[in-house]
């Protein structure tokens, strides 16, 4: 019997996780390619998955970008239902190896004759920072429209064949492959009023939600023209262990830190709906095990507060001064607000967030302060001529 708070509490994340999750019966044994699985939220969810299915195996995709830090799977590294392939999700010979098997072969990676094949795709793999996608949107277009394409090409070539897969086959019980497309809710837009459901138009004004956007009609295309089975998840702003500091909070709690002035952006009324990541790794289980292909869930804990709100309370939390915060010019094309109604994931799929925002907030200082090599390690790199280039002049 594996001890659920014994393992959770290894991994150093959090005790708290409330399952159930639904455990499905009689299904042969996942292999999840897990793709920008050494980012934010991919090792959270790497981290997720091993400890609560003891028998799904998997393949994590990741180029490495500035973004992707393999200090981020440490304890999972050596783990024999885990394997790591450096690589980018755009290279069509290297994705179309490993849905074949090839890759597994030519690299000795199946000892047991275990067949790596993958038949769910999780794709985290993108370039996520809104504030690059407005400095530079070429790599954004390759990884995040080109990249999710080429994934989609080979799962349909090696999931499907030349046969189109019956949809009406794809039930809880058979549950042959999902192609899950891991989108946000910054493809919907900015709005000052009500909340963005599964069914409201897409209107990103950013490159980076461009960019996803463009991947979410690529999904729906393969899911309507060959029916492969493709469900897209769309998450609010996450908080929590292992986020890249240059989004908002781990910059605000690493600069504190520092004693260093914190950039808020324009006035700071800007609002964002923020999800703990474990509740968004939750949320996409719930999905592999519970959604219906062709179908797209929104996953967002309601929790909304501007930029000023939320930046008061963390200085609270960490009993730091209000001084440090510095208003700053504003972001172009600034999105005002976020909000989405996660109604849909809880009455079809059960699933409701664990974390209050306040519980949230503090697991996540928490994890900075008891990390603070992890966080100091990446300021010392590239990313001080990152910030530099951001903020100097602004
Ligand atoms: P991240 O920037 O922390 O990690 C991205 C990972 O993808 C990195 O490990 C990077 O090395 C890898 N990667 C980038 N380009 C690649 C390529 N071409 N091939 C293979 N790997 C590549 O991002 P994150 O915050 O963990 O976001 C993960 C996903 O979740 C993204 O698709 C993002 O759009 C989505 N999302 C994020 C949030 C959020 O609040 N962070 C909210 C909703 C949705
Ligand atoms: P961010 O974490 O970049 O996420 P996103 O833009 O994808 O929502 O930013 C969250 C909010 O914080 C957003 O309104 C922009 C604002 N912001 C600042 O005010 N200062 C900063 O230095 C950063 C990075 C963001």
């Amino acid at each position: 019997m594996v001890r659920r708070d014994l393992l959770t509490k290894t991994q150093g994340l959090s005790s708290k996780t409330q399952y159930p999750i639904p455990k499905t019966q009689n299904l042969r044994p996942k292999t999840l390619l897990v793709t920008g699985g050494a980012g934010f939220i991919g090792s959270n969810f790497i981290h997720h998955i091993i400890t609560e299915h003891s028998d799904w195996e998997i393949v994590n995709l990741d180029k490495l970008t500035y973004a992707g830090n393999l200090e981020n799977l440490q304890d999972t590294e050596n783990n024999p239902r885990y394997r790591f392939i450096k690589g980018d999700i755009a290279d069509r010979k290297l994705v179309g190896a490993l849905f074949s098997g090839e890759y597994f072969a030519a690299n000795s990676l199946t000892p047991n004759t275990q067949d790596l094949r993958p038949n769910i795709v999780v794709n985290f793999a993108a370039e996520s920072h809104v504030d690059r996608s407005i400095l530079d949107a070429s790599p954004f277009i390759e990884t995040n429209i080109k990249g999710t394409q080429v994934l989609l090409e080979a799962a349909r070539t090696h999931w499907l064949g030349s046969k189109t897969q019956d949809p009406t086959s794809n039930t809880q019980d058979l549950r042959p492959n999902i192609f899950l497309q891991v989108s946000t809710d910054e493809v919907y837009g900015s709005t000052e009023k009500g909340k963005f459901t599964e069914e409201s138009p897409l209107s990103p004004n950013s490159p980076y939600s461009a960019s996803k956007a463009a991947a979410d009609f690529l999904c729906h295309a393969y899911w309507k023209t060959y029916q492969l089975p493709v469900i897209i998840t769309r998450c609010s702003n996450n908080l929590g262990p292992f986020q890249f500091p240059e989004k908002l909070i781990p910059l605000a709690i690493t600069n504190a830190l520092e004693n260093k002035p914190i950039p808020i952006y324009g006035d700071g009324l800007n609002v964002r709906d923020w999800i703990y990541v474990l509740d968004h790794c939750r949320a996409l289980d719930f999905t592999l095990q519970k959604g219906k292909p062709g179908e797209i869930y929104n996953i967002a804990a309601n929790e909304e507060r501007t930029n000023l709100e939320l930046i008061h309370r963390l200085l609270d939390v960490m009993d730091k001064p209000q001084s440090l915060i510095k208003f700053v010019a504003d972001r172009p094309g600034h999105d005002r607000r976020y909000a989405l109604d996660a109604s849909k994931i809880s009455r079809e799929l059960g699933w409701q967030p664990n974390y209050s925002f306040e519980e949230a907030l503090t697991a996540t200082v928490d994890w900075y302060l008891n990390n603070e090599s992890w966080w100091r390690k990446i300021k010392r790199g590239d990313y001080a001529k990152y910030y530099a280039r951001m903020y100097s002049h602004r």
